[in-house]
């Protein structure tokens, strides 16, 4: 059966882990992850099941806005609609924070991630040029609440 619970630091390991299979590139170091799972305005939720912790999600309160920080959904247990419920219950847990509406950065050529926020409602606000250190553009996506 699988079960979502919020991230604590006992998580660390895990989560860097989990990072360097979700993405190739981008990946927090293990001090960020530990800033975010310590940060009172961030919240973290992963996903086990009997595969073990396979998804996660990081997002920041930044006044009215609910940022998502990272979200990533092991190989092997993508398009199951791990990724749409975790952001369900980010964006729920941003609301009622007071979030008027969500934020995140995605890379151009992430075309998953791109067509899953648009499921969800996302619209794309503005284009960043070389926004990530290895140089790709990132598209700056928006939800209001
Ligand atoms: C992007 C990612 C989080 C999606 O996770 P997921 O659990 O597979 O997503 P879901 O199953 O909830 O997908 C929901 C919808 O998003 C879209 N979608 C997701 N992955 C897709 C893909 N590879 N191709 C096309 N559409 C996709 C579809 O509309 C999908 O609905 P459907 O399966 O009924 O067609 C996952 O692929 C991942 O972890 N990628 C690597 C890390 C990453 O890029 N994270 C985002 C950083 S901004």
């Amino acid at each position: 059966m699988a079960v979502i619970r919020k991230a604590t630091l006992s998580d660390l390991e895990v989560l860097c882990t989990l990072e360097k299979r979700c993405f190739e590139k981008k990946r927090f170091s293990e001090d960020h992850m530990t800033w975010l799972l310590e940060n009172p305005d961030a919240t973290s939720y992963v996903y086990y099941n009997e595969a073990g912790i396979v998804a996660s999600i990081i997002l920041m309160r930044l006044g009215r806005i609910g940022k998502v920080v990272s979200l990533g959904v092991a190989p092997g247990h993508r398009r199951r609609g791990i990724a749409t419920q975790l952001m369900a219950l980010g964006e729920r847990e941003m609301k009622t924070h007071g979030a008027a509406s969500m934020r995140l950065e995605v890379g151009t050529t992430n075309d998953a991630a791109i067509m899953l926020y648009e499921s969800l409602g996302y619209e794309i606000v503005r284009e960043m040029p070389r926004y990530y250190s290895w140089g790709e553009d990132a598209l700056a996506m928006k939800k209001p609440m």
